[in-house]
């Protein structure tokens, strides 16, 4: 299993193109099991994925491939003994500035060798799973 995050500057879209890529993008993950969280604000997108390596590239693939964002900068690209976000094809959320910063700019690099070799839950995705597990909280599923 492996797992990427990074960031990307979003192309100007409409709520509804969002929402479309966003059903989309789910669509895709649910048929071949990955899984993750999508942040989006201020025209700034975070997103990590996980599963298999070979659904982890082709996801990874179609990102890359995508005309509605730009400036993409991988901030992990590790190896995984589970899943972090099994529950979800693809969460999303519009956290406000401090929190979409914190987790953009966190020490993601620092976490990456560390990864490698313990296989531990890289410390910047703890950030994700932490704010991501209150925001879901407050939020009951639909
Ligand atoms: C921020 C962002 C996140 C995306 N996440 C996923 C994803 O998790 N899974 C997926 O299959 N495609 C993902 N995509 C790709 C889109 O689902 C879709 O293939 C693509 O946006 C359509 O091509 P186009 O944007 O060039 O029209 C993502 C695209 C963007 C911009």
């Amino acid at each position: 299993m492996r797992g990427i995050a990074y960031t990307s500057e979003a192309c100007p879209m409409t709520t509804d193109e969002l929402t479309a890529l966003l059903e989309g993008a789910r669509r895709f993950n649910a048929r071949i099991g990955v899984t993750g969280v999508l942040f989006h604000h201020s025209g700034r997108f975070f997103q990590y994925f996980e599963g298999a390596d070979d659904a982890v590239r082709e996801v990874y693939a179609r990102i890359l491939a995508s005309t509605r964002h730009h400036s993409l900068r991988v901030l992990l690209d590790t190896p995984l003994r589970e899943r972090h976000f099994a529950d979800w094809h693809m969460g999303f959320c519009e956290p406000p500035e401090n929190a979409f910063q914190a987790i953009a700019n966190d020490d993601w690099a620092g976490a990456m060798p560390l990864t490698r070799t313990t296989m531990q839950r890289p410390e910047p995705l703890a950030l994700v799973l932490s704010y991501w597990s209150r925001w879901i909280a407050d939020r009951p599923a639909k």
